[in-house]
């Protein structure tokens, strides 16, 4: 199955004081914006919750790519999904029974979402494929933009893009972390479809300009899976 990317720049690289004009920046050029709730357990950092993402999700039509990096979701993220979302994505490490929240996920509308920290074998959780719409393999460790891109995480890609060839799965692969003009390509190579850039899109002198640079170079790349 022949995908286009997708690149989904991340509001953590924003400024958090306009966050209305950082979606609006990216309107024409972004296909999701991404949102990375942390909550300051699951991860150290603290950013923005669900009364944010309602605010926000008023002020544009980009779908919203939720990326929860919090404790408990089985409690906060059908939440997220309620306020419209178009994908929540909760982590593999906080949750005890992925399929049981996937499916309630997509009860309120969303599509589901898996992600693997840095430190997680995919492994595991390779046979949840079907009931998921998207997985994220986190190319830093989750908590903080402006990381370096970890290239040992692709192997990691590798497997799940094979595993969703196998199965004919239609599930998305998305990479989150370090993903710029110098690692976009070596991400599509080993599969992934799904690009969340922070810092290489709001870093940029124009956020739009950098969307497009990235896609086309995403699109370009040669998947051997
Ligand atoms: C970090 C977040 C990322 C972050 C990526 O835990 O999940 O989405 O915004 O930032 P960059 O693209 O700057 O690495
Ligand atoms: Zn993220």
């Amino acid at each position: 199955m022949e995908s286009s990317p997708i690149i989904a720049p991340s509001i953590l690289a924003a400024d958090f004081a306009h966050l209305a004009d950082a979606v609006h920046d990216i309107e024409g050029a972004a296909d999701w914006v991404h949102v990375d709730v942390m909550d300051n357990h699951f991860v150290p950092n603290l950013t923005i919750g669900l009364p944010v993402v309602q605010s926000l999700r008023k002020a544009t039509t980009i779908p919203f790519d939720v990326h929860l990096m919090i404790a408990d979701p089985e409690r906060w993220a059908p939440g997220y999904a309620e306020a419209g979302a178009y994908n929540v994505t909760f982590h593999a490490e906080a949750c005890d029974d992925p399929v049981a929240l996937a499916k309630t996920l997509r009860a309120a509308g969303a599509k589901a979402g898996l992600a693997i920290d840095r430190d997680t074998p995919v492994e595991p959780y390779l046979e949840l494929l079907p009931y998921v719409d998207t997985v994220l393999i986190m190319t830093i460790k989750a908590g903080f933009g402006g990381q370096k891109f970890l290239p040992e995480m692709l192997d990691k890609v590798r497997d799940v893009r094979r595993r969703i060839t196998a199965k004919n799965l239609e599930v998305r692969l998305e990479v989150d972390g370090g993903i710029a003009v110098d690692t976009i390509e070596q991400a599509a190579e080993a599969g992934a479809d799904a690009f969340v850039a922070g810092t290489a899109v709001y870093g940029a002198e124009d956020p739009a300009e950098a969307i497009r640079k990235l896609r086309a170079l995403a699109a370009r790349a040669d998947v051997r899976a």
